[in-house]
């Protein structure tokens, strides 16, 4: 019929609208076959994701570093150990090799020795050798004499009790009276005394080398009269 064309030619709305021929509404499984279908696209993105999962085996190599650095450590400490060990066994060797070649001497003071003027010295007992020469200096109102200070039970030193005016021995309990006489404890006999004489100038000389015993105290050298 004349009305369905136009007359200049003009498709009608129906034309217009209408899919090219052959064509007409696209299913929808159309899409997914066509390449340029919009949907097609959404496959790419999976890529990338393979590309973040390849690290991995990357992380890996520097593990094995780290296990090769931890096993240098441990070689290096061993071989230290080893080096601490020789130097420290070569020293010994060393230092006994030494010690050999050096005598051991003992450096004690001299037993004979001068210790002042008969007049520094008042009556009774004075202490001040004790440390030095382990004796004591005792004058009485006409002699001076030396006590070894060394107990006659098994060799200690006993202390001056100047308020009990005795020594006393700390080990065992000894008594001595203040011309060195034992009178309580164990020990069996008074203490000795050391020889003294005067030199040439009067100051007092005192012999350790030279001790005397009871029996002994009336001899010369026993006692300096003052
Ligand atoms: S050593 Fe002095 S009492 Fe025994």
């Amino acid at each position: 019929m004349a009305a369905d064309k136009p007359e200049d030619g003009t498709p009608g709305k129906d034309q217009g609208a209408t899919p090219p021929a052959g064509g007409g509404a696209t299913p929808k499984g159309a899409a997914a076959d066509n390449p340029a279908s919009p949907k097609t696209p959404a496959s790419p993105p999976k890529e990338p994701a393979k590309d973040k999962a390849a690290p991995p085996p990357a992380a890996k190599k520097p593990a094995a570093k780290k296990g090769a650095v931890e096993v240098d450590k441990g070689l290096i400490t061993r071989r230290k150990m080893v080096w601490a060990s020789t130097t420290g066994v070569l020293g010994l060797w060393l230092f006994a090799t030494l010690r050999f070649f050096f005598p051991r001497v003992l450096f004690e003071p001299s037993t004979r020795f001068k210790i002042g003027f008969p007049d520094d010295f008042g009556l009774g007992v004075d202490t001040k050798f004790q440390q030095a020469y382990r004796i004591w200096v005792v004058r009485d109102p006409s002699s001076l004499y030396v006590i070894f200070a060394k107990c006659s039970h098994l060799g200690c030193t006993p202390d001056w009790k100047e308020s009990e005016n005795k020594f006393k021995c700390p080990c065992h309990g000894s008594g001595f009276d203040s011309e060195g006489v034992n009178f309580e404890g164990p020990a069996p006999r008074p203490m000795d005394r050391a020889y003294v004489e005067l030199d040439p100038e009067g100051q007092i000389i005192v012999d350790k080398s030279r001790l005397f015993g009871p029996d002994d105290w009336k001899e010369k050298g026993v006692s300096i009269p003052v």
